[in-house]
C-alpha cells in the first residue's frame, strides 16, 4: 500500500476507533495505538526517512496533516467523554436538599433517678438535707450500730456480699462470712454515720445504692436503690412518722390514695411497720396487679430503737425519732405497673424513653 492510502487508513481507523470509545481508559488504548512509541502513525513517521528524498516534502507534510487531524480528534473525544464521565458523577452523588435533617435525640435522666430526684424534692421540701454514705461498709454500720444481732439471717452470706479485705486474706481461720466489710445490704446504716456526725435535730434522707446476692428476676435485683429517712428530735411521736409518709404516699402517687401501716419487725425500730398504698389499677378492689389485696407494699419504716441511739451517744429519754426506708425501683414498678423489674436495668431505650 502507498504510504499516502496508508496515512488516511490510520486517520479512518482512528477516527472509528474513537466514536466506540466509551470511557476515557478505551480512548487513550485508541491514543496508544497510533500515537504511542509503538503506535502506527509513529512507525510511519520513523520510516520517512527510507523514501526518495523527492517524495519526502509532500508525504512529510501529508503526515503531519494527519498526525493534527489525530491528535485534535483524540483531544476533542477525551473532553466529550470527560464532561460526560463528571455528568454522570454529578447526577449520582446528587444530594436530596429536601430530605429533612439528622435529629440529635434529646437525653432523659434515668427513670431511677427522676423518682430518686423527686423523693428528694419532696423532703427537701420539708426542710431535710440531703446525706450520702459509702458504698463498702463495715458490719458495725450495717448491722450491729443498728441493733442486728450476730445470728440475725440477714448478715448471713447468702444475704450478704462480704468483701475479703488483704489484711485477713489467707488467714486460715478467714472465711467470706467472716469479714467484717461488705457492700451495704441497706442504706439504714447512713443513719448510724449522721449520728454520730451531727446532733439532733436531725431530719435527714440518703439516697443511695445498695447490694443483695440475690439474682434478678422479675422481682429481685442483685443492686438496687433505696431512700433512707431518719428524723431525730425533742417529742417526735408515732403521728409524726405517719403524717409525713401519708405525705409523701400522696405526693408520689396521688392524693386520692389511702395508706395502711402494717405491723412489722426491723432490728432498729420498735415498734416497726411496712407501709402500704391502696392499689392504683384497681382503686382497692382487688385486682391481679395487688395480687386481689387491694394494697401494694412500699416501705418499711419505725419508731427509732432506743438501743440505736445509745450506740451513737443520743441521749433516748430527750430524743425520740422514727426511721423509714422506699425501695425506688419499687416505687417505678408501682406507679408504671411494669411487669418486670430487670426491664429498669437493660438500656433498652424504646422502654426508658418513655419517661
Ligand atoms: N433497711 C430496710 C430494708 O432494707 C428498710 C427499712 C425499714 C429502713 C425500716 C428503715 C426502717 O429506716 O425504719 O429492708
Amino acid at each position: 500500500m502507498a504510504m499516502s492510502d496508508e496515512l488516511r487508513a490510520i486517520q479512518e481507523r482512528v477516527e472509528q476507533g474513537l466514536a466506540k470509545a466509551r470511557t476515557l481508559e478505551a480512548l487513550e488504548q485508541v491514543r496508544v495505538a497510533s500515537l504511542g512509541k509503538k503506535g502506527s502513525l509513529t512507525a510511519i513517521m520513523r520510516s520517512m526517512g527510507r523514501l526518495p528524498k523527492e517524495e519526502r516534502p509532500a508525504m512529510g507534510q501529508l503526515a503531519n496533516t494527519v498526525r493534527a487531524n489525530v491528535e485534535a480528534a483524540i483531544g476533542q473525544r477525551r473532553e466529550q467523554l470527560a464532561k460526560a464521565a463528571l455528568e454522570a458523577r454529578i447526577s449520582a452523588e446528587v444530594a436530596d436538599v429536601t430530605l429533612p435533617g439528622r435529629r440529635l435525640s434529646h437525653g432523659t435522666e434515668h427513670l431511677i433517678s427522676q423518682i430518686r430526684e423527686e423523693i428528694e424534692d419532696i423532703f427537701v421540701g420539708l426542710g431535710y438535707t440531703v446525706e450520702d454514705g459509702p458504698f463498702v461498709e463495715t458490719t458495725y454500720y450495717n448491722f450491729t450500730a443498728l441493733n442486728a444481732p450476730e445470728d440475725h439471717p440477714s448478715r448471713s452470706a447468702q444475704d450478704t456480699f462480704y468483701v475479703v479485705d488483704n489484711a485477713s486474706k489467707g488467714k486460715e481461720s478467714h472465711a467470706l462470712g467472716e469479714s467484717d466489710v461488705l457492700l451495704r445490704t441497706q442504706t439504714s446504716g447512713v443513719q448510724v454515720h449522721v449520728m454520730e456526725e451531727k446532733r439532733p435535730p436531725i431530719y435527714m434522707i440518703c439516697p443511695g445504692t445498695v447490694f443483695r446476692p440475690d439474682t434478678a428476676d422479675a422481682n429481685h435485683l442483685p443492686q438496687f436503690t433505696q431512700v433512707e429517712g431518719l428524723v431525730v428530735d425533742e417529742g417526735i411521736t408515732f403521728g409524726d412518722l405517719k403524717g409525713t409518709l401519708d405525705h409523701l404516699c400522696r405526693e408520689i402517687f396521688g392524693q386520692d390514695r389511702a395508706t395502711r401501716y402494717r405491723p412489722h419487725f426491723f432490728p432498729f425500730t420498735e415498734p416497726s411497720c411496712e407501709v402500704d398504698v391502696s392499689c392504683g389499677v384497681c382503686g382497692g378492689v382487688g385486682c391481679r396487679f395487688c395480687k386481689n389485696t387491694g394494697w401494694l407494699e412500699i416501705l418499711g419504716c419505725g419508731m427509732v430503737d432506743p438501743n440505736v441511739f445509745g450506740y451513737v451517744g443520743i441521749d433516748s429519754e430527750r430524743y425520740s425519732g422514727f426511721a423509714f426506708g422506699i425501695g425506688v425501683e419499687r416505687v417505678a414498678a408501682l406507679r408504671y405497673d411494669l411487669p418486670d423489674l430487670r426491664m429498669l436495668m437493660t438500656g433498652d431505650m424504646r422502654f426508658l424513653g418513655q419517661f
